[in-house]
């Protein structure tokens, strides 16, 4: 498997109802591809198609692959969107990789996008069934008859959960639900997070962080130019941490504020291409992909440890071990979900029983996991996230002049992804 990465960047990450809440994620996801095509001095015509990951669906623009397209490439660059969860953008950059080794494209524009300062707000079930009986109404007194059976409370609105459709419980209960399985502390968690917002910090007060960044002016004047993602805390500490009241288990529980990833509003895009495509282009790929895997486990079980099970399997398929890994990008949807999975790889138990292994995975070198932070502090948009992981995993290898990289996503419905990056 050897698809070119050549190119990647992404809006700043903005904490959900702050900069962002006048735009949409279609704006979002047209900055980061205008912003690709111009770092990437791609000519337009070149793009054979479009893959885009969302995860809360505009209604009004269900296809948002298209709307993104529409505005950046050529009209007719075929457009779909993808939604695997958080791991939405990663698949939309696996899919790329499937149309150019099928031999279907030659250059694909992959990525993701979400503003969570802009979903849509549903009606409730009795009413959704009022309205459509109103619009089918032949007559003014039939139509408002319908609403005369309309009740205050089937008023309320109904915003879209982040919880398990199957099982109802939320992201955050079935962190806690982990946490308490697998021993994971309040204090590990906490250091974990402090870790990611002080990795984060230094790699925005240095550049590195800043440079996958493409700048926008936001309305409603557009006088304000955002230029970095707004979650990070350098003043953050262990004490500030630990004072913070659990979220999803007030009474015994060590999920908090501070040791999950935000409501988040951002836009990635990455650039694919065949090795070939990218030579006769006379362009340098930062990378290759080396190999991918997605798995799913029940979702009334260790919902997020999903990576546990996609890393060996990508590994395997990369003819790799994790002492190969010079560099991870774990997404961080909760620290507890990142230990977790850091404890399944170092579990003989786990590897053993769960994975059908002769010997544990291993734990990777802490000083190589998410050495620019994650995304407790850089913040989650849903469907942006796996675009930043692989941008920021193959300039991160280049600097520190490393070979092969591992990228981990846990996805709501118990799914896990990774994917082995190398160096170009
Ligand atoms: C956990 C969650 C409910 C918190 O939401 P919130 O209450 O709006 O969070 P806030 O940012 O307002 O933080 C709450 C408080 O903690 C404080 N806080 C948060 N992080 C902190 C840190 N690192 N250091 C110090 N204080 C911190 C805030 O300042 C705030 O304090 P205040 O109430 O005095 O203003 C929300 O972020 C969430 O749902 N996250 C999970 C999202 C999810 O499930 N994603 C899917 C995963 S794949």
């Amino acid at each position: 498997m050897k698809t070119a990465i050549i190119a990647g960047c992404r809006t700043p990450f903005v904490r959900s109802g702050t900069h962002f809440s006048r735009l949409t994620a279609i704006d979002l996801g047209r900055h980061a591809v205008t912003e690709l095509m111009a770092r990437s001095e791609i000519p337009p015509g070149e793009v054979d198609q479009i893959v885009y990951g969302t995860v809360v669906h505009d209604p009004q623009a269900p296809n948002i692959a298209r709307e993104v397209g529409l505005a950046t490439l050529p009209k007719d660059v075929p457009a779909v969107t993808v939604s695997r969860a958080c791991a939405s953008a990663n698949q939309a950059i696996s899919d790329g990789v499937n149309l150019i080794e099928s031999g279907q494209a030659d250059v694909v524009v992959a990525g993701g996008a979400e503003c969570l300062s802009r979903i849509p707000i549903l009606v409730s079930d009795r009413l959704s069934r009022t309205l459509v009986a109103a619009s089918r109404a032949k007559t003014l007194g039939a139509r408002l008859r319908t609403f005369a059976r309309t009740r205050p409370r089937d008023l309320v609105p109904v915003a879209p959960a982040i919880a398990e459709y199957s099982t109802g419980e939320s992201m955050g209960e079935a962190a806690e639900r982990m946490a308490k399985e697998n021993g994971i502390g309040r204090e590990e968690q906490d250091r974990w997070a402090l870790g990611s917002h002080l990795k984060a910090h230094a790699g925005t007060e240095d550049g590195r962080l800043t440079a996958e960044i493409a700048p926008l002016y936001v309305p409603p004047k557009y006088t304000t130019t955002v230029e970095k993602d707004n979650g990070i805390r350098p003043d953050t500490s262990m004490e500030a941490l630990s004072g913070l009241r659990p979220v999803f288990d007030r009474k015994f529980g060590s999920v908090t504020a501070g040791n999950s990833s935000p409501l988040t509003d951002g836009a990635s895009a990455v650039l694919l291409a065949s090795p070939e495509r990218a030579k006769d282009l006379g362009m340098e790929p930062l990378g290759y992909v080396r190999a991918y895997a997605l798995t799913a486990l029940d979702p009334a079980a260790q919902l997020l440890q999903g990576p546990a099970y996609a890393a060996p399997l990508a590994l395997d398929r990369a003819g790799l071990t994790m002492a190969d890994i010079d560099l991870l990008e774990m997404h961080e949807a909760f620290s507890a979900q990142v230990l977790s999975n850091l404890q399944a790889w170092d579990s003989d138990r786990f590897c053993r029983e769960e994975l059908g292994r002769a010997r544990k995975l291993g734990h990777p070198d802490p000083d190589r996991i998410n050495v620019m932070g994650g995304s407790i502090a850089i913040g989650h948009p849903f469907g942006a996230t796996g675009g930043r992981l692989t941008t920021t995993l193959l300039n991160e290898l280049h600097r520190r002049d490393g070979q092969f990289g591992l990228v981990t996503v846990c996805a709501a419905g118990g799914m896990g992804f990774a994917m082995v990056l190398e160096r170009g």
